[in-house]
């Protein structure tokens, strides 16, 4: 399993500068005697042939992984999937923008990051943690922004994991996630509440709560300007067993649907 931790390891340390709250959560969590283990991450993409979800689950199926469950999100022009292991506790979430759906203007865009993103690809080892190969410009992020923010998100910060998520399951002094979201407020975090605080009931098997992500310095690289932009955010996840007495492992598209507004402006 080392190869899969280093994997882990490796989005982890690339998305923590960009979700500062997380730290913070992490060290008062291990503060308190907790054993943080995650439940998911989530990557985002755009549709192509080469930089798709197939492409970024590659690394993770090489290593095990195998797709376990298919997602639309019509609203937000997106489909996702998630992957699992047989012996691995973190399951790998992955989603892309589908250009049939978003205005030319978009697909144009779009077009142009994943060019660039091809100019690069040869030198590096993984895909997924490309980040970002082309000039930011303020005036084109509000422009995306605008139609898809997830597509703002992408021209921000490019192929990264958007969230890492904490089991919260595997808590022992927070036994649910109204318990964790009470405290997490009382500590002055900022919580997603986009359809309630709280995505799903145990009767889905999954319950769901994310911060906002917090708001990340981009440079724009035509005027010098620092704007400020909403960068990364923390996920929790409590499962509960399903008919068949196993521990639910999918998702629930009505709730990651309002899950994904975490990148949203404040
Ligand atoms: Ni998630």
């Amino acid at each position: 399993m080392k190869a899969l931790d280093k994997l882990f390891e490796d989005y982890f340390s690339d998305w923590l500068p960009l979700c500062p709250s997380a730290s913070k959560i992490h060290s008062s969590l291990h503060n308190k005697g907790e054993t943080i283990v995650n439940d998911h991450i989530a990557l985002r993409t755009l549709q192509s042939s080469d930089f798709g979800v197939e492409t970024l689950a590659k690394p993770f199926i090489d290593l095990g992984f195998d797709f376990s469950g298919d997602y639309t999100f019509r609203e937000k022009k997106l489909r996702a999937r998630h992957l699992e292991h047989p012996n691995y506790p973190v399951k790998v979430f992955i989603s892309e923008l589908e250009f049939s759906k978003v205005s030319d203007q978009v697909t144009k865009q779009c077009e142009s990051m994943l060019n660039a993103l091809r100019q690069e690809k040869s030198s590096k080892s993984n895909l997924g943690l490309m980040g970002r190969s082309w000039k930011f410009s303020k005036q084109v992020y509000e422009q995306l922004y605008r139609e898809s923010e997830y597509a703002a998100w992408f021209y921000a910060f490019g192929l990264r994991a958007n969230h890492f998520t904490i089991s919260v399951n595997d808590l022992k002094y927070f036994k649910s996630i109204p318990d964790l979201n009470a405290w997490l407020k009382s500590e002055g975090f900022n919580l997603n509440s986009s359809g309630g605080e709280i995505k799903g009931t145990p009767s889905d098997f999954l319950v769901q709560s994310s911060t906002m992500s917090d708001e990340v310095g981009v440079k724009d690289d035509f005027t010098g300007e620092i704007c400020k932009v909403p960068g990364c955010y923390i996920e929790f996840a409590q499962r509960f067993k399903d008919k068949s007495g196993k521990l639910y492992s999918g998702f629930i598209e009505k709730s990651a649907d309002k899950i994904f507004e975490s990148t949203s402006k404040k």
